[in-house]
């Protein structure tokens, strides 16, 4: 029987700093909203290419996991933010890793793309297809972000994170999962004109709006994860006192307790990092992963339980053994080209022209 052991890890958060009180200089919000509402403190916005993000936390993986990307035969990347859509972005992160061997594929799942990719993967490596493959989730939400919309762009930031996976007759890694799509709820997020549909064929087309029913989603994303985790035990014959740690989808504090709660784990065995870098979609739970490495969470042979929920709506869980091995093999010293400018300059040229169409239209 063979198995998908992940065998590296790596994240790369860019450095600009956005706080709840640089939001508030410009939107009608305050820190203590965001706090008690979200749990959020700050995010951090991407001063370069989605994909330079991408290729810095590929190169910690591949050097967690001492491999080169030569040796890779796939690449699948979780990202609605790509920088590309043709050619995709894997391809662009292939081409910057030299990985010339490696197929390369998009998956735009949204949040839940770094899970319905370890999950693709995973099944891949199993059913003997591709023998080591990486797995990246991650966004440059911020690029889309409709400024003037206060109870959608408090909650985003960017990051990417990143796995490797191998084929091993260990029996480790992605041991179960459950994915799905509550598809007759789509619309309760969707950035708008943002794709070919016809009826996007306007002058309108540069100004991303985000339809966002938050309490919907909010009430959606507690019982969906909670659900997909409790079906995911159940099909490994599992129960929570053999998880060590949950490992979630980082949207919302408030859902994260409210999940700890209806699935009975308490609050200290599930990571939270959402106040730190607020809802990163897809590269939520990978980087999520890293810093629980780099904080010691993670111990050899431990069960986690990742439970994910986006756009679509998309959801899922997975179950995760994790090997032997929970030091890098390798450091790199990839990083992002130096940022100059704060999170706010970053962002200044979007918020005036976001909020200069907000007053044309009103
Ligand atoms: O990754 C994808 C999954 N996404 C999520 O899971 C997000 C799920 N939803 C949520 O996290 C929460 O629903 C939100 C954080 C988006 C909103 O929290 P809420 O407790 O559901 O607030 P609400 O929508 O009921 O709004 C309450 C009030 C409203 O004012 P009124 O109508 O009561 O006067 C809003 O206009 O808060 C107002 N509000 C804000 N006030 C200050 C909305 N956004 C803000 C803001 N600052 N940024």
């Amino acid at each position: 029987m063979q198995y998908a052991e992940i065998t590296g890890w790596g994240k790369c958060v860019p450095p600009a700093v956005l706080s709840n009180e640089d939001l508030a200089t410009f939107i009608d919000t305050s820190d203590e909203w965001i706090t008690t509402r979200t749990g959020i403190k700050e995010r951090r916005v991407c001063h370069c290419n989605f994909s330079d993000m991408a290729l810095v936390a590929a190169k910690h993986a591949l050097a967690a996991a001492d491999l080169d990307p030569m040796e890779l035969d796939l690449i699948l990347l979780g990202s609605l933010t790509n920088d590309s859509y043709c050619p995709n972005t894997a391809s662009i992160i292939a081409d910057g890793l030299g990985a010339r061997k490696a197929a390369a594929i998009d998956i735009n799942s949204a949040c839940t793309g770094f899970l319905y990719g370890l999950h693709i993967g995973t099944n891949l490596i199993r059913a003997g297809a591709h023998k080591k493959i990486l797995v990246i989730g991650g966004e440059f939400i911020t690029h889309y972000m409709n400024w003037s919309q206060r109870d959608v762009a408090v909650l985003f930031g960017d990051a990417c994170g990143a796995v490797v996976i191998e084929e091993s007759e260990k029996e480790t890694g992605l041991l179960a999962a459950k994915i799905g799509c509550e598809s007759d709820a789509k619309f309760a997020i969707q950035i708008t004109n943002l794709g070919s549909a016809y009826s996007r064929l306007s002058d309108e087309h540069l100004y991303n709006g985000w339809n966002f029913g938050g309490q919907e989603v909010f009430k959606r994303a507690v019982k969906s994860m909670a659900q997909a985790c409790e079906d995911v035990l159940e099909s490994t014959g599992m129960s929570l006192d053999d998880i060590k740690l949950v490992v979630p989808h980082q949207a919302n504090k408030r859902i994260l307790n409210a999940l700890a709660k209806r699935i009975g784990i308490s609050e200290d065995r599930v990571f939270v990092n959402v106040h730190k870098y607020g809802n990163t979609s897809a590269g939520t739970i990978p980087v999520a992963l890293s810093e629980a490495l780099e904080e010691k969470k993670i111990e050899p042979g431990d069960h986690l339980l990742l439970a994910s929920f986006g756009a679509g709506l998309t959801w899922g869980a997975g179950l995760v053994r994790w090997s032997d091995r929970v030091n890098p093999l390798k450091e790199s010293d990839a990083d992002l080209p130096p940022c100059d400018k704060t999170a706010l300059e970053i962002i200044q040229p979007h918020i005036e022209r976001y909020l200069a169409h907000q007053n044309a239209s009103t």
